[in-house]
């Protein structure tokens, strides 16, 4: 699937009218999309390049893009929340998720994390996900095969607990990210197969998690002093004097937290201060 260049058959294209109303359509040699302001073929738009403008049988006119990652995840059909994506730019920075790399990533939930990480580990890495109820799985599966233009081969998808995970059903990992209810309930599982130096995160939406989880890190000791964090970003509107913060924002998602795996056998010196990197 094409990320860029003029527009093929079969992209998926956003088109946004006068009032900033969304549209998507898949281009199709010979088809048309009807809007109340008639007819826009498809034709018109396959070979253009991105960002044109379209103008239907009665003179509307459509700005035509190919979706982001971003657009996609926020609009796709949903089982679970998806990891909002200024949370997920914190992961693939902050868990140092880099082209080649095998990933652990539970749960699965509508795809969206999967989605992001498949991208950044590239065709020579890979993303094991798993999820555990059947009817998430489907939403996942179905997501990230739109988003992805089929099946990813880089993307080994398991229905069941991440519990199950093991040096022998997942190889070692570089790097694991827990989005689910109870992830101190599968540290253990972490542990055995994060590769020393590995990256450990973890994203809870409420208080008590992430203190049951800071705790069971420190408790199993085979990890550095675990760091955890929330991002608020505010969007400005810029507009001569009337320049200022936007009124509302989501100002809670959830938290995210971060620690390495030390070598076996090892002990990490104790902390003196904060945690640091
Ligand atoms: C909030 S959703 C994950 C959303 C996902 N990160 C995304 O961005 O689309 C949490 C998911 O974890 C799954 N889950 C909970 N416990 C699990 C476990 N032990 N193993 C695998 N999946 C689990 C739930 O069924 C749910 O679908």
């Amino acid at each position: 699937m094409a990320y860029t260049g003029p527009f093929t058959a079969g992209d998926r294209v956003q088109l946004t009218d006068a009032k900033r109303r969304h549209f998507s359509i898949t281009l199709t040699p010979g088809e048309s999309f009807f809007t109340h302001k008639g007819e826009i073929r498809h034709d018109d738009i396959i070979g253009a390049d991105e960002g044109t403008v379209v103008e239907s049988s009665v003179g509307g006119e459509y700005l035509c893009f190919r979706h982001l990652l971003v657009d996609q995840v926020l609009s796709m059909p949903r089982g679970a929340a998806v990891i909002y994506p200024k949370d997920a730019a914190q992961i693939l920075v902050e868990g140092d998720i880099f082209p080649g790399a095998t990933v652990l990533e539970a749960g699965a939930g509508s795809g969206a994390m999967s989605s992001w990480l498949l991208r950044a580990v590239g065709e020579h890495g890979k993303v094991i996900s798993y999820e555990v109820r059947q009817d998430h799985l489907d939403y996942a599966v179905s997501n990230v095969h739109n988003i992805m233009g089929g099946e990813p081969k880089n993307w080994d998808v398991r229905l069941g607990d991440v519990k199950e995970a093991t040096r022998e059903t997942v190889g070692e990992v570089d790097r694991v990210l827990l989005d689910m209810l109870e992830p101190w309930e599968v540290l253990e599982t972490v542990r055995d197969v994060l590769v020393p130096g590995g990256v450990f995160m973890t994203y809870v939406a409420t208080v008590p998690q992430l203190m049951k989880v800071m705790e069971g890190i420190r408790e199993l000791g085979c990890f550095t002093e675990p760091r955890a964090w929330e991002s608020l970003v505010r969007e400005w509107k810029v507009e001569g004097l009337a320049t200022r913060p936007e009124h509302r924002m989501n100002a809670h998602t959830a938290f995210l937290i971060w620690a390495r795996r030390l070598a076996d056998g090892v002990t990490a010196p104790r902390p003196q201060r904060r945690a640091r990197r």
